[in-house]
């Protein structure tokens, strides 16, 4: 089935596509990127720290130009959430690591008209997008099933789901319009949760499935353009979040690393090694994949 043809028209977003588009057609933009990471420029959600902070300082090493949105509404957090959000500072000590490279945001996933602002800002600020990675995303349980408050469940899917979905809606366009959408790729964090359940986190596994239920469908969606979507699924990473589910279950975040092959939690950058990989021109073939980054999870 071939893909839907895409009209420039038919999204919020359009208007500062219109823009974009005479960027691209400048001299420096023409042409069809070379595919080495230093023409590239990525937009990463969930940036302030974690998976997400780690994987900003990879592709920055790689050659690539950043943006890294993040909520940074610290201790400001929704129903149920037992630790806190990323601070401003969280996020201004990853911009100060790499200056001019990155443009740093405070942006809520959530919401659809500041990510579409978001990408604006981008290609104002480094002219193109080629890469998107959606880590943004939280973590409540606990309770079984039936236990859990219905509030739990929409915040799960308002960011975890949404945030994501909207991510996509507010990149997807951009590439397919740029110079070059067969190297450009989209990346959702999901985790090991989006393919088995876990005790006590129905809500956050339901979420995480649906998280592969995105890309999958983008993936379908996608077909013919060579942009390629990809989900990640990460095993126990030393993270806050790891933390506040190893305390939910009164255990340590290392006796959690016992159920991974490699019986170690898996640092921020060994997953941020995966997403890199499937950020890069080399990994077409991935595309539709879930990614098991995750140590060898239930072996
Ligand atoms: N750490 C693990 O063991 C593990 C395992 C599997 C999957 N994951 C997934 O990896 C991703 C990153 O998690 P992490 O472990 O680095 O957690 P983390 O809590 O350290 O980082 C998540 C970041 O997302 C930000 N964020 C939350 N909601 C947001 C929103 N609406 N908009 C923008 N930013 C928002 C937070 O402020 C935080 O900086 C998440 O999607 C998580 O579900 C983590």
């Amino acid at each position: 089935m071939r893909a839907r043809p895409f009209s420039m028209n038919s999204f919020p977003g359009s208007s500062m596509l219109s823009e974009f588009s005479m960027l691209s057609e400048s001299s420096e933009l023409s042409g069809e990127s070379s595919g080495r990471p230093s023409d590239r420029v990525a937009l990463v959600t969930g940036a302030a720290r974690g998976i997400g902070a780690a994987t900003v300082d990879l592709l920055i090493e790689q050659g690539y130009e950043v943006t890294a949105l993040d909520i940074c509404r610290g201790s400001d957090v929704s129903p149920g959430m037992g630790y806190p959000f990323a601070t401003p500072d969280d996020l201004a000590v990853l911009a100060g690591r790499h200056g001019d490279r990155v443009l740093a945001l405070e942006v809520d996933a959530t919401d659809l008209d500041a990510m579409h602002s978001a990408v604006n800002q981008t290609l104002v600020r480094f002219g193109r997008l080629d890469a998107v990675v959606a880590a943004a995303g939280v973590m409540i349980g606990g309770l079984p099933q039936w236990q859990t408050p219905a509030e739990h469940l929409q915040t799960l899917f308002d960011i975890n789901v949404t945030g994501v979905w909207n991510t996509a809606a507010a990149t997807i366009p951009v590439m397919l319009a740029g110079s070059s959408p067969a190297t450009c790729r989209f990346v959702a964090v999901a985790s090991a949760a989006g393919e088995r359940g876990l005790f006590n986190l129905a809500a956050y596994t339901a979420s995480k499935h649906a998280v592969i239920g995105i890309v999958r469908g983008l993936a379908a969606d996608l077909v013919g353009t060579g942009l390629a979507a990809v989900a990640i699924a990460p095993g126990s990473t030393r993270t806050p979040m790891l933390a506040a589910t190893a305390d939910l279950y009164g255990t340590t975040p290392t006796d959690l690393a016992q159920h991974q092959a490699l019986r170690r939690l898996l640092e921020p950058g060994e997953v941020a090694a995966a997403i890199a990989l499937c950020c890069s021109v080399e990994g077409a073939a991935l595309n539709g994949s879930v990614i098991r980054a995750d140590g060898g999870f239930g072996q």
